[in-house]
């Protein structure tokens, strides 16, 4: 790996890796961004500009992505439209970048014959019960929910038909839900704690008892890379962290951090087809490759995001007005 190419690399969970890879690897690294609203330059600032390049550019657009294909030997595949809610209002554009996009990229990787990884969610299986003792492995049926995870769940299937038909050599990850700095104020963590330092109270969907199984985004960064070193051509490996609570758990250990009352709590409109629990087991990467996540406490990494969070306001506040209002639109 001596020039990998990072699509989106200018988003939350694509700028981590690019800092990890340059932190870990003798790797130079190009990243493909359209900087789209999820964007953020500032997360990629202070890298080293001898090693990291930035080339704004749609995955979709065979003329742009050929060339940097070509220049690298791995392509590294976060870019997406990653958020359920919005694909619920408008599922445009990520049929768009999820499925023509992915399929872009594995054209441009089979014709030049590069190393493909594939970035995708444990959401592609659906959702399991409350009360379910089974988590999600690597056999899994796909069952994707909304337009987000069918989209994640048809490039997945994409990837595997390059890697069958094609020979593409190729891996694929599914991860749970991250949560760390630069995270958008769309999603779940920021939303709620940039609500709490405004003075307002969190809004749960639904009666708030949905899980997720949360990880820090620095173990993503080194799952995808142990990926990358020491994982098997055309296999698939389920990324996640032990870290299962309830969004209502969530939001009362955000309360309690700024001292307000943990029944501070507004329940607003679920989200249509909202999936009930997300639980990964991660045995094949843990023993496989021997894999670990270093944040394996949860309250202590969201303690810690929190406070990232009231250091950084001069980063998110800007964007916070345009959240709410579209929240606001949804009754959420
Ligand atoms: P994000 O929305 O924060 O960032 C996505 C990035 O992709 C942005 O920088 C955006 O500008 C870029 N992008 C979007 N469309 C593009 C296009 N057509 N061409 C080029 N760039 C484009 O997303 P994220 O949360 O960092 O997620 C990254 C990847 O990880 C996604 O593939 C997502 O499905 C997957 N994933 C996310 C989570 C999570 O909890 N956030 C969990 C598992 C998997
Ligand atoms: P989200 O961050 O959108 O991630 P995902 O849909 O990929 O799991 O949401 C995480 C959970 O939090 C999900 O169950 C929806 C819920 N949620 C709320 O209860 N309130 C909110 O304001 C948001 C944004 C999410």
């Amino acid at each position: 790996m001596d020039r990998i190419l990072v699509t989106g690399g200018a988003g939350f969970i694509g700028s981590n890796i690019v800092h990890h890879l340059i932190a870990h690897t003798d790797a130079h690294v190009t990243v493909l961004d359209k900087l789209t609203y999820a964007a953020s330059l500032e997360s990629l600032a202070g890298l080293p500009s001898d090693r990291v390049e930035l080339v704004v550019g749609d995955i979709a657009e065979p003329d742009v992505v050929g060339p940097l294909v070509r220049e690298a030997d791995t392509v590294v595949h976060f870019a997406a439209e990653s958020h359920n809610d919005n694909s619920l209002e408008d599922p445009v554009p990520f049929i768009r970048t999820n499925l023509v996009g992915t399929f872009t990229l594995l054209e441009a990787a089979r014709a030049h014959g590069r190393r493909f990884h594939h970035v995708s969610t444990d959401e592609v299986y659906g959702d399991l019960e409350l009360d379910d003792s089974q988590r999600f492995t690597e056999d899994s049926p796909y069952r994707p929910s909304s337009p987000y995870s069918a989209s994640k769940a048809g490039s997945d299937h994409l990837v595997r038909a390059w890697i069958r038909s094609f020979g593409l050599r190729a891996t694929i990850s599914c991860c749970s839900n991250n949560y760390g700095p630069w995270q958008h104020l769309e999603k779940f963590i920021p939303r709620q704690v940039t609500e709490v330092i405004d003075g307002r109270r969190p809004r749960l969907y639904g009666d708030g008892r949905n899980v997720r199984d949360w990880i820090h985004t620095d173990d993503h960064s080194s799952a995808v890379l142990a990926i990358l070193e020491r994982g098997a051509i055309g296999e698939t490996y389920l990324v996640g962290a032990d870290g299962e609570r309830s969004n209502l758990e969530v939001v009362r250990a955000i309360l309690r951090h700024f001292g307000r009352s943990e029944d501070d709590i507004d329940f607003v409109r679920d989200r249509p087809g909202h999936d009930r629990r997300y639980a990964i087991d991660s045995g094949k990467l843990r023993s496989g490759l021997d894999w670990h996540p270093i944040h394996s406490d949860f309250e202590a990494g969201l303690q810690a995001t929190i406070e990232w969070y009231v250091a950084n306001e001069a980063w998110w506040r800007p964007r916070k007005d345009a959240v709410e209002a579209s929240y606001a639109a949804r009754g959420q």
